[in-house]
């Protein structure tokens, strides 16, 4: 037995799936050479020894609550994303609900929202007592689709509602169809939040994403293209939405000689270690989104001979950081075999986001549906989409994926 073949148990596999016999013609030998490398993450923290050495720099007690980071790291993001003005933030969490503070939205109200997305867009709607309406995605991005966006709004208009805020989100770091999410929300007037928590660094038709919505919202969590340990940020062109934004971040402190509080505040603030830590990170997005789009080359030509897989790619004008690769499959052999391979030889492996409308959470709500993200979730898996993957890795992915 000892140097028999392996048979992998993967617990959310149905157990009938075809590829455990498969799997038991693995030679052990074959596994163990690969299972030497380190497991390959979907998403790996990124902090390299450069980021150490300078904070090292910074590591004088003055500098853990010199807020003047903070403003260094804003000012930089400004740059970035060309949005004049910035709010570091705790959180891209936070900066969703200073979002919806911000636009006034309060309990009762109607909030439109991405249907394929992390839980993090739409609990900040809950937060408030409003009410979120989902909606599906279109198939090429799977970023909101604008048909259905705009369906939802003509019947809620009928009814009388009016939305407070569409929640835009660019899937995976890939802006969809931005000019049609644009026009909807200035044709209706109601104001967008893009959520570009996974997209910086990238654009749309020429312009960096989040530079389109009334605000936007970036995620410098730890999983992210540039982290601070755990952060975000609020940008906007408008100057009064961000400085609302940093009251209500600092616990609605009035400028005042005492402690006076008239409004319901937050301590939202990003601690100024980690502007630092971000402050490190920012010149690095541009060579970390060419390395992502060069694996996803790689997981291209890997793919575009496999009839029954398809890979996410871009809307024609945009272009991806790629933070996350996905793959969709037509059927569950396939998916069920990609699983129990990626399993074996250590490779992280995860289903695409359940969508909001399946949610415990979030069923009772009103969605407008297509059948795109119910099927991106049942068969789709996120990639191994780190920007410093070695080629030992890559080798061990294209490997397993030619088994297939
Ligand atoms: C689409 C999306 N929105 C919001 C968030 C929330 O960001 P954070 O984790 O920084 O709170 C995330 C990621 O974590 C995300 O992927």
């Amino acid at each position: 037995m000892a140097n028999g073949p392996i048979s992998v148990q993967v617990a959310w596999l149905p157990k009938t799936s075809r590829i455990i016999q498969q799997l038991w013609v693995i030679p052990r030998e074959e596994l163990s050479s690969v299972q030497k490398l380190k497991k390959i993450l979907i998403s790996p923290p990124e902090i390299s020894y450069s980021d150490i050495q300078y904070i090292l720099n910074y590591i004088q007690p003055e500098n853990f609550f010199d807020f003047r980071h903070n403003h260094q790291f804003e000012s930089k993001i400004a740059g970035i994303v060309g949005m004049p003005y910035v709010l570091s933030a705790q959180s891209g969490t936070a900066a969703l609900h200073l979002a919806l503070k911000v636009l006034g939205v309060k309990t009762g109200d109607t909030v439109l929202c991405q249907s394929m997305t992390f839980v993090a867009s739409a609990n900040p709607i809950l937060y408030e007592r409003a009410n979120p309406v989902f909606i599906d995605s279109e198939p090429e991005t799977l970023n909101m689709d604008p048909e259905l966006l705009e369906k939802a709004i003509q019947e809620l208009f009928k009814k009388g509602i009016k939305p407070a805020a569409i929640i835009y989100v660019h899937t995976f770091g890939t802006p969809g169809n931005a000019d049609e999410v644009m026009r909807i929300g200035r044709q209706y007037g109601i104001p967008i939040i893009e959520d570009a928590a996974e997209a910086l660094g990238s654009y749309y038709d020429n312009t960096p994403a989040g530079n389109f919505g009334d605000i936007s919202v970036f995620s410098f969590n730890i999983n992210k293209i540039i982290s601070t340990g755990g952060g975000g940020a609020l940008c906007s062109k408008n100057k009064k939405y961000v400085e609302k934004a940093r009251f209500l971040a600092n616990q609605a402190k009035e400028q005042r000689q005492h402690y006076e509080h008239c409004e319901l505040g937050y301590n939202y603030q990003l601690n100024p270690f980690a502007a630092i830590l971000g402050k490190a990170q920012l010149p690095k997005l541009k060579h970390r989104a060419e390395k992502k789009r060069e694996l996803h080359r790689f997981y291209f030509d890997l793919f575009k001979n496999l009839k029954n897989i398809k890979l996410i790619g871009e809307s024609h004008k945009s272009r991806s950081n790629f933070w996350v690769n996905a793959v969709i499959f037509e059927n569950y052999d396939t998916y069920n075999s990609m699983v129990s391979l990626f399993e074996a030889f250590g490779v992280e492996v995860k289903p695409l986001w359940k969508p909001m409308h399946m949610q415990p959470l979030y069923k009772s709500y009103m969605h407008y549906l297509n059948g795109v993200s119910e099927n991106a979730y049942r068969l789709g898996l996120f990639l191994p989409s780190g920007s410093s993957m070695t080629k030992a890795q890559r080798d061990q992915i294209e490997y397993i994926i030619k088994k297939l």
